[in-house]
């Protein structure tokens, strides 16, 4: 069944019935005022962290997952009858109600059309700002006049932290107030202690105003609204027609204010709401007369989009595959960005209870947007260097607003995961290809505890941390984890995953220091990845495939002998990536991949599913069979099977695991997936689960940065490198062209393969600007903006 349609035009997600399997969620606003917002307005706001500065609550896990929200119910004050601008809360039947909802970046707008009355109600946080807008756009069509209440909804969180808001009600509720103050509400918690109108961090005060009509009546306390056996679906105060006036000092205590309007046959009326944080002296009656009128609000919407899409000029693609096109070109793209903005702290199911940035996730975060951020995602990876500690290891999360280089306590050694900092071997030199500064492998950082390197030492102790942690076999040891959560193998058990991570990082470093001509480090590294490569060959290949683990009675996990657990994702992709695998292993194991792996919804993490593993090996088996670290779908790293089967020149094969997974692909079947069919997600129920084919956790993901990355870099084979762009693809075989227009160190590039033979691999010839040049590297020397790169394909 099909709910939407992607409109890549406009760089938006139509929604074009509203009774979508699933609330589907956009986000608003930026690290600073941050929102998120559902096709049926639902959702919540948050300053800087959506556990600690919470501003608009959202009530986690119930049916359906997103209430309350930023509602507009409107009533007829004639008839009685009344609706919701969006068709829920109060969500009148389907033959009488319709309504549309775009999601686009950093704004979302929601229609509705009524018995003769149409509304548009458009939400977004304006550049710069800490308030949110909600215009209202409400008009006649029929043919005789009407006489209508509208009422807004919303409902903050008392002290502005998750937990106490939703857990410590024998305080939180008593500690809120709310009055009218400057023709506008004010609403705080802690009302007696002192506010510091440059600390909104503490502050606890918002307020909210409506412009465009005379407000008649306010609402402060929720159960005056809704009424105390009332619903979001049926308020009394909206059933009734009036509010009273009421400023409530504790409870719970909500935004609503009543405006009446008259509108004859044809005519029109928009409705300004701005709420925001601080008290309306320190920032509220300010902000209105600034921003409060619909020509400003209209240009901040317009600056809003256009930064947005502005940062998507940096690469545009346009493939067979117009499917492939929404992702890579607008969804992806924006979901990459809102992960890295977001980390996992903010979403429908990321309630906040996770902070701050975790470290690999975040890392790996930059991958997919990097072309994207460019120079812009200097001052973050700078953080996560300065996250690690000098041991090489890193901290578990780094907060970003409250981070001390050179000051953090030292991770306990339990703490350690064995991959964090791995990551860096990926986002660092992606940063230097991207914007050429291979200057930044010298700037001298500090660790997060004690002393500091430059950067090339900062990725050196990232190496010696697991190859000072080895186990018996002489493999890193998996610690507390390794990619996978649920892997416990703690100081003794070996993660092979890690053990390839390390030798591709030992690669890497080798790059880097043969550039720099550090003759020591190059042999080094050498000596490094020959010794584990040699302890990888001598117990992890398993005759078909690679083994995942080894425990600390030597136990090897992931052997034809086991029961649970045979074959594991991970290291087979990653035997292939790092190079280790000879070609005959890569070529089985990934045959393997296929055979125990393969589901229509993609590759299982591992299989069979565990039962009987003991948790403090293997954590996963705590999940059901089919889902999560449990033999799931976990979609992260299906990027990494599509890259592996690239390396191998499959294009078939790698396209047809990334449509296994790629969202739009089940646009017209979205009641499978269930989620938003335009964003990525953690995991996807497997076909050994009741629940297959159901997907879970959208948007804040590391499935969006690689799953961008894959698309571009091993698919489309457009490759950055410190010398020039290199052109690689490996595209399905009856692909007969694709373009990409890539802005590269600030020059436009017109790129266009073509595929005369059905290859999927090897580029035959490559013209500059119509010229034959040797191989298929665009060098820097070459660019020139407006520069046409013609790639032919085949042997
Ligand atoms: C979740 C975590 C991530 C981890 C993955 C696999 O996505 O955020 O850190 O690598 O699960 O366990």
């Amino acid at each position: 069944m099909q709910f939407g349609h992607f409109d890549d035009e406009a760089k938006e997600y139509v929604v074009d019935r509203p009774d979508t399997p699933r609330p589907w969620s956009n986000y608003l606003g930026s690290t600073e005022y941050g929102a998120i917002i559902t096709n049926h307005a639902g959702g919540f706001s948050f300053y800087r962290s959506a556990a600690l500065h919470r501003i608009l609550r959202l009530r986690g896990n119930a049916v359906p997952l997103d209430q309350p929200g930023r509602y507009f119910y409107v009533r007829d004050r004639d008839s009685g009858d009344y609706w919701s601008t969006s068709w829920q809360p109060v969500g009148k039947p389907l033959d009488t109600y319709s309504s549309s909802c775009r999601h686009g970046m950093g704004y979302t707008i929601i229609t509705s059309e009524y018995s003769g009355v149409s509304t548009e109600s458009t939400y977004f946080v304006p550049l710069g700002q800490t308030f949110e807008y909600w215009r209202l756009k409400l008009k006649n069509t029929g043919k005789a006049p009407r006489r209508l209440s509208v009422f807004t909804y919303c409902e903050f969180a008392n002290v502005g932290h998750l937990i106490n808001d939703l857990t410590n009600l024998q305080y939180s509720l008593f500690v809120s107030k709310a009055e009218a103050r400057h023709g506008m509400v004010a609403f705080a918690s802690h009302p007696h202690q002192p506010f510091d109108p440059a600390d909104l961090r503490s502050a606890h005060r918002y307020w909210m105003n409506v412009a465009g009509a005379k407000v008649v009546g306010i609402e402060t306390l929720r159960e005056r609204f809704i009424g105390n056996y009332g619903s979001y679906e049926r308020p009394e105060a909206v059933v009734r027609g009036s509010l009273s006036n009421f400023e409530t000092a504790g409870e719970n205590i909500i935004g609503t204010q009543q405006v009446d309007v008259e509108l004859a046959p044809g005519e029109s009326r928009e409705l300004i709401v701005m709420l925001g944080l601080g008290t309306p002296e320190s920032h509220g009656v300010a902000a209105v007369r600034e921003f409060g009128n619909p020509e400003r609000c209209e240009a901040e919407l317009a600056r809003v989009k256009q930064s947005w899409h502005s940062r998507l000029e940096a690469s545009w693609i346009k493939t067979p595959d117009p499917e492939f096109d929404s992702m890579v070109n607008v969804w992806n793209a924006y979901n990459s960005l809102i992960t890295y903005a977001w980390s996992r702290a903010a979403s429908t199911i990321y309630n906040g209870e996770r902070d701050g940035l975790g470290y690999r996730d975040t890392v790996q975060d930059f991958l997919g947007v990097t072309p994207l951020l460019k120079e812009d995602m200097r001052p973050r990876l700078e953080l996560m260097l300065t996250g690690q500690s000098a041991t090489g290891g890193a901290m578990p999360l780094v907060r970003p607003f409250d981070h001390h280089p050179g000051k953090e306590p030292s991770p306990r050694p339990e703490e350690y995961r064995s991959d964090d900092a791995l990551w860096l071997f990926h986002a660092v030199p992606a940063y230097v290809a991207e914007t050429g500064e291979l200057d930044f492998y010298h700037k001298q950082l500090p660790y997060a505890d004690e002393g500091s390197a430059t950067v090339l030492g900062h990725l050196r102790r990232a190496l010696e941390f697991n190859l000072e942690r080895t186990g018996m076999n002489g493999l890193p040891c998996g610690l507390s984890a390794d990619w996978n959560d649920c892997c416990k193998l703690g100081y003794t058990g070996e993660s092979v995953m890690v053990a390839f991570q390390v030798c591709y990082g030992l690669d890497v470093y080798r790059g880097i220091a043969q550039r720099f001509e550090l003759a020591a480090e190059v042999s080094w590294a050498k000596e490094q990845r020959a010794k584990l490569e040699k302890a990888i060959q001598a117990v992890c290949w398993d005759g078909d495939w690679f083994i995942w683990a080894t425990g600390k009675d030597g136990t090897k996990f992931g052997t034809k002998q086991m029961e649970e657990g045979k074959v594991y994702l991970n290291t087979q992709v990653w035997a292939v990536i790092s190079g280790v695998a000879t070609e005959a292993q890569a070529k089985r194991a990934l045959e393997s991949t296929k055979e125990a792996l393969a589901t229509p919804y993609g590759l299982m993490l591992c299989a069979p599913p565990f039962e009987k593993t003991p948790r403090h090996v293997m954590d996963g088996v705590v999940y059901n069979k089919g889902i999560k670290e449990n033999g799931g779908i976990f979609n992260h790293p299906q990027a990494w099977a599509v890259m592996a089967e690239c390396l191998m020149g499959n294009g078939d094969q790698a396209y047809e695991y990334y449509r296994a997974y790629m969202p739009s692909a089940y646009n017209t079947r979205a009641e499978l997936r269930e989620i938003e069919p335009y964003v990525h997600s953690q995991t996807t129920y497997a076909s050994v689960s009741p629940n297959a084919g159901k997907s879970r956790v959208p948007w804040l993901t590391g499935t969006a940065s690689w799953s961008l990355f894959v698309a571009v870099q091993s698919i489309l084979g457009i490759v950055p490198e410190v010398d020039g762009l290199r052109i690689d693809p490996c595209i399905p075989r009856h692909w007969p062209r694709f373009e990409v227009t890539r802005v590269f160190r600030g020059k436009r590039l017109e790129i266009r393969v073509e595929n005369p033979a059905s290859q999927s691999r090897g580029v035959r010839q490559l013209r500059l600007d119509g010229k034959v040049v040797a191989g298929n590297l665009v060098p820097l020397s070459a660019l020139r903006d407006g520069l046409v790169v013609e790639v032919t394909l085949g042997a």
